[in-house]
């Protein structure tokens, strides 16, 4: 079944619709080093802006422990939204108490306002569905309609995301309607070849999405720090790399599969590897079969992926008509260490078909190295969302407005 789209919901002039966003950005010092997410909730906002609708925002932000906590304040948010938006966005203190019933009555047709951190209430989070639906009602009560639209957090069953669908009319906004498109896309039907880019520091947080994607992808390519502990399970030495020696076995699994199954499992042939971990570490390429036989021995780390790697995974990706990536190469803060994701996103840039960076790590890369959200194809606002939906789960705020 489709998802319930905005139309669904009729005209929502002078209704106060809420909107469950994904405001949950990275924060330092409350100051938004990517807005990324804001920016991605803008044509659900103006859509509905422009139909007279009343809109009350609300997300979550960090983990906080469902008690207010000052360095979660969605307060910067509001205030970048506002500039983004160009006009005034209200901010009430708390989620669903009296600040919020103000903020909201104050509204007229075509406001905004944004309700304080979801989190900030015990109710949003809980396993117990009853304390959920308990929250999900009170904030049922600041509004007439909900329009679905975080899609970030559609792989949890959380009370603004999937009690309050079901107690309010609900639809999906434009951003999680485009998600869903694009990222079936990659599950139904890609188009060939399929060159699926996998990063990031442990295997373990993608078993899910390789074990699905090893069957419909037609190469596969390794980085990041993930990538040695599939270089140990080819039996060799990883020196101080991150290493995931209980993933061993599977590993090897995925690899003799692939085989199997005709993919092109590419794994780095070289590697950077430093003295310690640090921005002005000592560091030098090595061949993924000799990483202990630098001058640092068994005690130098791999921070990147090589440049004959590089060249390599560039080459499958660029003669790819569909690449989906997730997870940085190396650790892409340190300019040191960067060349490895850098020249990932180039080659991803250059794909004459659907190239999808998928992931909050991987979407941050690619704007921390300078390139433009529209020299990709889509940059997914889902971390974990998008790993699911790529791993075939039936995702409970999607569910919820009809797909299947
Ligand atoms: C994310 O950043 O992946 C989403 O906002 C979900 O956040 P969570 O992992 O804290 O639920």
């Amino acid at each position: 079944m489709a998802l319930r789209t905005l139309d669904s919901l009729g005209s929502l002039a002078g209704k106060r619709v809420i909107v469950r966003v994904d405001f949950n950005v990275p924060l330092k010092d409350a100051v938004i080093t990517d807005d990324g997410r804001v920016r991605a909730a803008l044509p659900t906002l103006n859509a509905l802006i422009n139909q007279g609708a009343r809109l009350v925002l609300c997300s979550h932000l960090g983990r906080p422990d469902g008690a207010p906590d000052a360095k979660y304040s969605l307060a910067p948010v509001a205030q970048r939204l506002s500039e983004l938006l160009g006009k005034p966005v209200a901010f009430a203190l708390d989620t669903v108490g009296d600040s919020a019933h103000e903020a909201v009555a104050a509204l007229e047709d075509g406001d905004v306002a944004v309700v304080e951190n979801l989190r900030f209430n015990a109710g949003e989070t809980a396993k117990d569905a009853a304390e959920r639906c308990a929250f999900a009602e009170q904030l049922a009560e600041l509004g007439d309609a909900l329009v679905s639209d975080g899609f970030g957090v559609v792989h949890r069953k959380q009370a603004s995301v999937y009690e309050l669908a079901e107690i309010l009319p609900s639809a999906a906004g434009l951003l999680i309607a485009t998600e869903v498109d694009v990222l079936d896309k990659l599950t139904e039907n890609p188009e060939r070849p399929y060159t699926v880019v996998l990063g990031g520091s442990k295997v373990s947080d993608k078993l899910g999405v390789i074990e699905h994607l090893l069957p419909r992808a037609d190469k596969i390519l390794v980085g990041g720090g993930m990538l040695f502990t599939f270089l140990a399970a080819k039996g060799f030495k990883v020196g101080k790399s991150l290493l995931e020696a209980d993933q061993i076995d599977t590993v090897t699994r995925y690899m003799t599969e692939a085989e199997e199954r005709g993919v092109e499992l590419i794994l780095p042939v070289d590697a950077v590897m430093a003295a310690s971990f640090g921005a002005d570490a000592e560091h030098v390429v090595a061949p993924a079969d000799a990483l202990e036989e630098t001058a640092f021995g068994a005690t130098g780390l791999g921070l990147d992926i090589g440049p004959d790697t590089a060249r390599i995974f560039a080459e499958a990706i660029r003669t790819s008509k569909t690449v989906f990536w997730n997870g940085p190469m190396g650790v892409f803060e340190m300019p040191a260490f960067a060349a490895g994701t850098k020249v990932v996103a180039k080659a991803l840039t250059e794909v004459d078909g659907l190239s999808v960076v998928g992931g909050g790590d991987s979407a941050a890369a690619v704007r921390q190295l300078g390139f433009a959200d529209d020299e990709f194809g889509h940059i997914s606002t889902g971390g974990g969302a998008s790993l699911e939906f790529l791993e075939g789960k039936q995702l409970p705020g999607l569910e919820v407005l009809g797909w299947q």
